[in-house]
């Protein structure tokens, strides 16, 4: 799809009903998140998220999925050393999952090589990574000055040499986002990380408007301008106008981006 400049649209769904809606709605990936933690779970982060849990959504999900790329995030911890991170991606693939993300470069590196060396496809995750928010101080902005940004740019050549087939941009300078993208082969999908992504995801609750709380800027609720009258009901709308508004290269717009 990034050599024909199609964008991709990635979603995150946590169980069978929604997974069925999001294909319905024509989404190119399924991303079994972390994000459960929050939006499923109700907790300030990440960070408690289990293998257990994951696999249970997992499960649910993939038992739904019929076309689309089914992605399964590795939870805190479960990535440490490379046998822990082989073994606990080998069981999202029993489970239904093409494909493992996990967040960070360098200091994850061995355990990336070792999960592809053994036909595991890996996507990656740099910028904001939600499993390191007490080193970073909080849920913010990525990549400002530029020896950050430099180190992005080397992290994700780095992540692209080791065999990853995708990187997770998150919250981050449109225009690194941009640079990023244009120097990689390998997909990047942004979320806050501006247009020039060469695609683009959600949370799916954040996209409905039902996460509770302030919401990051990158966020846009589609619900909230979803029309009723194509003979669709309202849920599948609002994800059809996130497609396409991505395909089209619509969101995001200045509104939600840095
Ligand atoms: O856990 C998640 O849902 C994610 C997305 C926000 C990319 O990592």
């Amino acid at each position: 799809m990034k050599s024909q400049a199609e964008k991709i649209a990635m979603l995150t769904s946590y169980d069978a009903s929604f997974t069925t809606r999001i294909e319905q709605a024509g989404a190119d990936v399924i991303l079994v998140g972390d994000s459960l933690g929050g939006v499923i779970h109700g907790q300030p982060t990440t960070l408690s998220v289990t293998m257990e849990d994951m696999l249970y959504h997992t499960r649910h999900v993939a038992h739904a999925r019929q076309q689309a790329l089914l992605i399964a995030d590795l939870p805190y911890h479960s990535y440490e050393t490379k046998q822990s991170a082989l073994e606990n991606s080998q069981r999202f693939v029993d489970t239904g999952a093409d494909m493992v993300k996990l967040e960070g470069a360098g200091s994850v590196a061995e355990s990336i090589e070792h999960i592809i060396q053994h036909g595991i496809p890996v996507c990656g995750h740099l910028g904001l990574l939600p499993q390191s928010v007490e080193e970073l101080g909080g849920y913010k902005v990525q990549g400002r000055e530029q020896a950050a940004a430099e180190k992005m740019i080397a992290d994700a050549k780095l992540l692209e040499s080791l065999g990853v087939d995708m990187i997770v941009l998150e919250c981050i300078p449109s225009e690194l986002g941009k640079t990023i993208s244009a120097s990689l082969s390998i997909p990047t999908i942004g979320i806050g990380a501006g247009l020039e992504c060469d695609g683009q995801v959600l949370v799916l609750y954040d996209l409905l408007g039902i996460t509770p709380g302030k919401l990051p800027k990158f966020v846009k609720n589609f619900l909230a301008t979803a029309s009723a009258d194509k003979g669709e009901n309202l849920i599948v709308n609002a994800i059809k106008d996130f497609v396409t508004a991505v395909k089209e290269k619509r969101f995001p717009t200045a509104a939600q981006s840095y």
